[in-house]
């Protein structure tokens, strides 16, 4: 299946999906590995490409993984969110955001598949060069990896709230935890209906600076 956009169509309404994702829907393999084809064409630091990507289909393991991002370190709408005039484009959707996630909670495992990218090396306590080199060399694919699911029928939710018990998603992927570092976690499934809108953003007026700040 092929939605038909724009390459500008495809850069304003590629949005993190949560109550969208029809997770009764199986995904298959071969369009995970085409969307990945295209998603490793980003770029990496060194030409390095020491990054892993780890689709977790299994039951067992979804549930697992459901429960450690469900669990209350990983509350994501817990976490203290930007305080907001009320004119601020962000304030208008931040209560449905934040309901959007609350149902993601509840049904992160029940995704047909969860993705986990990992990066060889951890960054823990390492200079912010290095820190942005790794960070740098996995998440641009990710957004590509986004891309192309959308062009596909499918979608993810961006999440990283996992990684607050990151040692334990390593233990139930199987990961050596002292030496590679996940970077998020994407539950991915066929969208619900594939038209989707741009996304009120913070103009650019506000966020723009020409020849310094
Ligand atoms: C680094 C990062 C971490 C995020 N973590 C979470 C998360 O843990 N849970 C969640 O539901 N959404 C998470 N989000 C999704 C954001 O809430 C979302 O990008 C934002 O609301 C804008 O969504 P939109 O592009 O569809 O408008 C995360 C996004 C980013 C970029």
């Amino acid at each position: 299946m092929r939605v038909q956009l724009t390459n500008d169509e495809l850069l304003s309404t590629t949005r993190v999906v949560r109550k969208r994702l029809d997770f009764s829907r199986p995904v298959e393999r071969d369009v995970l590995e085409e969307c990945l084809e295209l998603a490793v064409q980003a770029p990496t630091a060194s030409n390095r490409q020491e990054w892993h990507w780890i689709f977790v289909t299994d039951p067992v393991k979804k549930r697992q993984l459901g429960e450690i991002y469900a669990s209350d370190e990983g509350e994501y709408v817990g976490l203290p969110w930007p305080e907001l005039a009320p004119e601020d484009t962000r304030a208008a959707r931040s209560e449905a955001v934040q309901d959007s996630a609350a149902f993601l909670r509840q049904h992160m495992g029940e995704a047909p598949v969860l993705l986990v990218p990992c990066h060889l090396g951890r960054v823990d306590n390492a200079p912010i060069a290095t820190q942005a080199a790794l960070w740098g060399s996995m998440l641009p694919a990710v957004w590509s990896f986004f891309l192309a699911l959308r062009t596909r029928g499918l979608g993810s939710a961006w999440t990283s709230v996992h990684l607050r018990n990151e040692r334990r998603a390593a233990e139930v992927l199987g990961l050596d935890y002292e030496r590679y570092t996940q970077g998020g976690l994407f539950p991915i499934a066929y969208t619900v209906g594939t038209s989707f809108k741009p996304a009120a953003r913070r103009p650019l007026a506000e966020i723009t600076h020409w020849n310094g700040w």
